[in-house]
C-alpha cells in the first residue's frame, strides 16, 4: 500500500506548523475541525512527503489521553488502499485488531478511515478513498 501521510500529534497546530514550515514543509490543507473525534486537523507537504498535524481540542477528544502522555509526536502512519473492507479482512487475519471501524474523515474529502493496532507494529491507518486530498 501506498503511504498517504504520518499522522503528528501536537498541542497547538499553529505552533507546530511554524516548526515544521522552518523544515520545508508548506501548508497542502488548512487547518479544520473534525466534529466526529473533536480534532484540528491539517495537512503539510514536503515534496512526496506528508504530515497531518493533529490537535485534540480538550479532552472530549479521544486523543486527548494519547497527548497528555506522548505530547508532541509522530504517532500513526496512514496507508492509502482501493478496497478498504478487504485491506481490514487480510489486516485482521495478520493479527490486526480494529480499534476504529471505517468512518467518514471530514478532513479528506471522499475519504473514509479506519484504524487498527498490532502489538509488533502499534496503530495503522488506513485510507480508503474515492476523493483526493
Ligand atoms: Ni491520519
Amino acid at each position: 500500500m501506498k503511504l498517504h501521510h504520518v499522522g503528528y500529534l501536537t498541542k497547538n497546530l499553529q505552533d507546530t506548523r511554524r516548526e515544521f514550515a522552518l523544515l520545508g514543509f508548506w501548508v497542502e490543507q488548512e487547518a479544520a475541525f473534525d466534529p466526529l473525534r473533536k480534532l484540528d486537523i491539517a495537512f503539510l507537504r514536503n515534496g512526496a512527503y506528508r504530515v497531518e498535524l493533529v490537535e485534540p481540542k480538550g479532552e472530549a477528544s479521544p486523543l486527548f489521553p494519547l497527548l497528555k502522555k506522548y505530547k508532541n509526536t509522530p504517532y500513526h502512519l496512514c496507508y492509502e488502499t482501493d478496497s478498504l473492507g478487504e485491506e481490514i479482512r487480510r489486516m485482521e487475519q495478520g493479527g490486526y485488531r480494529v480499534i476504529q471501524e471505517p468512518l467518514d474523515a471530514p478532513c479528506i474529502q471522499g475519504g473514509t478511515v479506519a484504524f487498527l493496532i498490532h502489538p509488533d507494529m502499534g496503530i495503522v491507518e488506513l485510507l480508503g478513498r474515492e476523493g483526493r486530498l
